[in-house]
């Protein structure tokens, strides 16, 4: 019996098959710091860890409303209008088991075959995984270094087609870290507003953000029934392995995502929805605790990875990422990340694995402790003066 012929087009994550390999080495007894995969290095606040007890012993044991409890998505609702000052109804809200079913489930409604999907390149290696798997054309957006990682907006302009249907963003994005600044932001909008097309608006690392706040596409007039927010508690709230996240969307499209969710999953787990509530309407302070963390870490592990012979490395404004430029080094992107591994006991990610605009740049996901950061930065200073 052979695959089905979809399954020659659809793609993985290269941070978890690097974690698999670091996980080997650690095994031989080789000490591994690990800055290769997304997660938030610390705990899910007590609050809502308690919450999620509390309703298991409570009964939230049973399924759930296909499309999510009406208490967390009138909580979501009034989240995202505050936090996007828009109007956002409970019945936009779909609650999914993490943020990337809502990538899969509107594509999946949305995309035919032969419909071009305009997506960030490096991105989330996800979104070209389901444009190819669902037969739809990749055409690649070119993030630009100079730019802070925004887009070339001349570039997108001439991009967009008859036969675009879909522009995904990220903003603060991975895995460059880049936060596409309000008036790009608004620019895209006005390229768009009239076309016949849904933006994709992943919005998952909108908390962890060092120069304000990240403007979203769906606050611009005409945008919100035009758009797609993606969100979640993976990354905000330390929940990576909880999975719930949601989608705010316009209501036609809400209808198809139910029937999507109802055929794959049902629903998401009913007491990790009682534990969102309690992470959107608790204290904040851990969140505020983690992002200043990030930050701490971020100025320093950038500072340090500039110290380094054919290293460049902007500070990035959002995520937990640093997209460093290597082309100094003369090595390929690769090359460089298998050697730094296997030699020089730092697991980071090949900057290609994110798209081919991504060659010449490594990924250090900066969600590991200070001293850790900076003990990878010497193990790297000590590899290349090899
Ligand atoms: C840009 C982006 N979108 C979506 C996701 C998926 O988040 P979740 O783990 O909630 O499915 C990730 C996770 O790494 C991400 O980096």
């Amino acid at each position: 019996m052979k695959l089905a012929e979809r399954m020659a087009r659809i793609g993985v994550e290269t941070a978890f098959e690097v974690l698999v390999r670091a996980r080997e080495l650690e095994a031989t007894g080789r000490s591994v710091i690990h800055l290769e995969i997304g997660e938030p290095d610390f705990d899910t606040p007590r609050h809502i860890v308690e919450e999620a007890k509390r309703a298991l012993d409570e009964g939230w044991t049973h399924y759930g409303p296909t499309q999510g409890y009406p208490e967390l998505r009138e909580t979501v609702a009034a989240y995202v209008s505050r936090t996007r000052g828009i109007a956002a109804a409970p019945e936009q809200v779909s609650i999914v088991p993490g943020g990337k079913p809502i990538l899969f489930f509107p594509m999946l409604a949305l995309l035919e075959p032969g419909d071009e999907v305009i997506y960030p390149n490096p991105g989330f290696p996800i979104y070209e995984s389901m444009i190819r798997f669902l037969g739809a054309v990749p055409v690649p957006m070119p993030l630009v270094e100079e730019r802070g990682f925004s887009l070339d907006l001349d570039r997108l302009r001439d991009s967009v087609s008859a036969k675009t249907r879909m522009l995904i963003l990220n903003s603060p994005q991975n895995p460059t870290g880049g936060v596409i600044p309000e008036e790009d932001v608004r620019a895209i909008a006005e390229m768009v507003r009239e076309r016949d097309l849904l933006v994709l608006s992943d919005e998952i690392y909108s908390r962890i953000c060092y120069d304000g706040i990240p403007v979203s596409i769906a606050t611009f007039p005409g945008m919100r029934e035009k758009t797609i927010i993606l969100d979640g508690f993976s990354k905000t709230y330390a929940m990576t392995g909880w999975r719930i996240g949601y989608g705010v969307m316009p209501e036609w499209l809400v209808d198809a995502v139910n029937k999507l969710m109802v055929n794959s999953n049902s629903c998401t787990a009913s007491f990790t929805q009682r534990a969102a509530i309690a992470a959107l309407t608790g204290p904040q302070d851990d969140v505020d605790r983690m992002v200043a963390e990030f930050h701490h870490r971020r100025d320093a592990f950038c500072d340090g990875l500039n110290s380094l012979p054919g290293f460049r490395c902007a500070r990035p404004g959002g995520a937990f990422y640093a997209f460093a430029n290597i082309r100094g080094t003369g090595i390929h992107s690769k090359e460089l990340a298998d050697a730094l591994l296997s030699d020089a006991g730092v697991a980071c990610l090949n900057g290609a694995s994110f798209g081919e605009f991504g060659e010449g740049y490594l990924r250090f996901s900066y969600a590991n402790s200070y001293e850790n950061l900076m003990e990878a930065v010497e193990r790297i200073r000590r590899f290349i003066a090899r």
